[in-house]
């Protein structure tokens, strides 16, 4: 029988469906590894959609005697640099990994080309914000930095984290997260179940019970979430948690991890201004305990754009800049562009950047005009001398092992 989520008690636990205990299930998943895990994480995913989740029993008792400290500090982080990035739309071709050792394809027809030839560089303890007008790539280029692309897409170009290249999204995924646009909860169970569901599928089977419960207190306390803990994701039609608390959560289960980069593609969207602003300075704080941050957005308002660190503009998937948040400004100036008194600088560089369809001629001069005028201004002198001593660097290389997550 449905027990409503205010009445669990502590000791309670819970159970999917009538005769598979969660516990033995999530055991049975931890507990092996590769195809079989894969396999066994499916049967987990299947009783869940066939059975509505039943509360009989919660495992609470463990998770109250933890100690919420918050001592999970990342001790090194990583820099990402991305060199002659280029995303081709080609039907007919499949996504080959093998395509980003290769330098761009001179045949590219520019017409199908999503994003052309852009570089960039994310560091640790920063966010940096992937901005443009609608449809100029911003997705397209975060998806590409985290080798997600669809199929119908070639990618060409470099991807290195602390100057090593990046070959498989494997190699970025264990140590890298990715928040979605639109979250995807099961959404009868509280906040708290979510973490424990999340906790006990995504870290490493080598983690303790004890560990992993520990590991969710302390995303809940980071992510302010202890007011909403026990209160359902989005019940029977009636909102458990709000907007912003969900988008918390969606970085929640994304960091029990504990990765050291964050992508995150429009982390805003839907949300009302204020909601808006709390889920950024939550972005930002796990910056400051040393990820690098990328992510999307399409208008920020002006108090989020100063909590972004770098700016990576992107006008019809082409390079504007990319650099600290405050040289954009003399940069736009150089170009002839001053950014009102009094106006939101990241709604006039959005603005500037946007390609208006009505006026196609002036627009794509404008446009190009402003593109060039990067690529050849000391700004992007400095993004390459940077991106270049990033992977030149030796010791920066010894610091990363892609293969030690969770240890
Ligand atoms: N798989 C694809 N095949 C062909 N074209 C694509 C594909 N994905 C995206 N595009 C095109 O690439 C361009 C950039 O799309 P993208 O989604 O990256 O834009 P965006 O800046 O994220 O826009 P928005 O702010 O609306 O989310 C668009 O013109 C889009 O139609
Ligand atoms: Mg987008």
């Amino acid at each position: 029988m449905f027990k409503p989520h205010s009445s669990l008690k502590k000791g309670d636990r819970f159970r999917l469906g009538n005769n598979s205990g969660v516990d033995d299930q999530l055991d049975a998943v931890t507990s092996v590894s590769g195809r079989s895990r894969c396999s066994k994480v499916n049967t987990l995913l299947n009783s869940i959609k066939v059975t509505s989740l039943k509360f009989g029993m919660i495992e609470s008792s463990a998770l109250e005697d933890i100690s919420s400290s918050n001592t999970n500090e990342i001790k090194h982080g990583v820099t990402l640099t991305w060199e002659n990035l280029t995303v081709v739309s080609d039907k007919k071709a499949t996504f080959k990994i093998s395509n980003l050792l290769r330098k761009k394809e001179k045949n590219c027809s520019s017409k199908n080309t999503i994003i052309n030839n852009v570089s960039g560089i994310a560091q640790s303890n920063e966010i940096l914000a992937i901005m443009g007008a609608s449809g100029a790539g911003k997705t397209s280029l975060l998806n590409a930095l985290n080798f997600r692309n669809n199929q119908s897409l070639n990618v060409y170009g470099e991807i290195k984290v602390n100057g090593q290249l990046i070959r498989s999204q494997n190699e970025l995924s264990s140590i890298s997260g990715y928040v979605q646009q639109n979250d995807l909860f099961i959404e009868s169970l509280t906040v708290k179940e979510t973490l424990i569901f999340q906790a006990m599928l995504r870290m490493d089977k080598s983690i303790s019970k004890e560990k992993r419960f520990k590991r969710i207190e302390e995303v809940i306390h980071d992510l302010n979430l202890k007011k909403c803990q026990n209160f359902a994701v989005d019940i029977q039609g009636k909102k458990g948690v709000s907007g912003g608390e969900k988008r918390r959560l969606a970085f929640a289960c994304e960091i029990l991890t504990d990765p050291l980069i964050l992508f995150c593609d429009e982390p805003t969207s839907g949300l009302d201004s204020f909601i808006a602003l709390s889920v950024i300075e939550c972005m930002k704080s796990l910056a400051k305990q040393g990820r690098t941050i990328i992510c999307t957005i399409h208008q920020p308002s002006s108090e989020i754009f100063e909590l972004f660190d770098r700016l990576c503009l992107v006008s019809d998937g082409k390079l504007a800049f990319n650099g600290p948040i405050n040289k954009c400004n003399q940069f736009f100036e150089s170009q002839g562009y001053q950014v009102p008194v009094n106006y939101n600088p990241a709604e006039f560089y959005v603005k500037t950047l946007a390609f208006v369809p009505s006026d196609k001629e002036n627009s794509l001069e404008k446009l190009k005009k402003i593109c060039d005028g990067y690529e050849k201004s000391d700004y992007y002198q400095n993004l390459t001398r940077e991106i270049k001593e990033v992977c030149d660097n030796k010791s920066f290389q010894d610091r990363i092992n892609m293969n030690t997550k969770n240890e």
